[in-house]
């Protein structure tokens, strides 16, 4: 038996993971109430590794890329010492963003007051500052997020004690050993907005209930949404 979640009973919730005869889907309150989503948010993706972009998609030192990761204006840069990291583009003076957009820099100067940064987040230069009592500029660095690449792939994390992904994944490596994702290039993007709850993408991956319908001539022909339950 699970707890009450708010908006969701524990009844609601246990019938999910029920066998299919007696199992009901999540109420419409797990897809829009916003308490649920900002628990989703704190207890699932700041603890997980979430994949941002691909390693050549900053290919040289100084390519920069920056977003909006759970609400918080990040960057992926490659650094000039060649390592590559996400950070926070928020100046740490008065919070103007230092990067938008994707290039190219040496620094990141901020257009408010025109603190410089380089490539690793270290502050390099507060104009007018120099010699302020209790101020220094090596104290100064943009927070880092953590960062690990994997197969190509730029992964970060909020939270600094979360373990390493790719122990995590060490039972999939020779599934993925002959899609060579490593060796794979961005070849074109794709933007759309996403104006629906999270769980509902998930869900469609999930099964391939769809084959039967929207997917009936395609996907239905390899893949057919029956085929787990005829091999049992
Ligand atoms: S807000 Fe960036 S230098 Fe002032």
């Amino acid at each position: 038996m699970t707890q009450d979640l708010p908006g969701l009973s524990a009844d609601e919730t246990d019938r999910v993971a029920r066998l299919l005869e007696e199992a009901a889907t999540l109420p419409p309150a797990a897809y829009i109430l916003d308490d649920i989503f900002e628990r989703e948010t704190e207890r699932m993706f700041r603890k997980s590794w979430l994949p941002l972009a691909r390693v050549d998609q900053v290919a040289k030192p100084g390519d920069f890329l920056a977003m909006d990761l759970l609400g918080r204006p990040v960057m992926i840069v490659h650094g000039q010492d060649g390592e590559i990291r996400v950070m926070s583009r928020t100046c740490l003076h008065r919070a103007a963003q230092v990067a938008e957009g994707n290039g190219n820099r040496k620094l990141f100067t901020c257009p408010y007051h025109a603190w410089s940064y380089d490539t690793a987040g270290q502050l390099l230069r507060a104009p007018l500052l120099e010699g302020a009592e209790d101020f220094s500029e090596p104290d100064c660095r943009l927070p880092q997020v953590r960062t690990e690449i994997w197969q190509g792939f730029i992964l970060a994390n909020f939270d600094p004690d979360a373990a390493p992904f790719a122990p995590q994944v060490t039972t999939f490596e020779t599934y993925f050993e002959k899609f060579r994702l490593v060796d794979m290039a961005v070849v074109r993007t794709l933007a759309y907005a996403s104006d629906w709850n999270w769980k509902v993408l998930v869900e469609n991956f999930m099964e391939a209930y769809q084959h039967i319908g929207v997917h009936q001539e395609t996907l239905e022909h390899s893949y057919h949404a029956r085929l787990p339950r005829a091999r049992q």
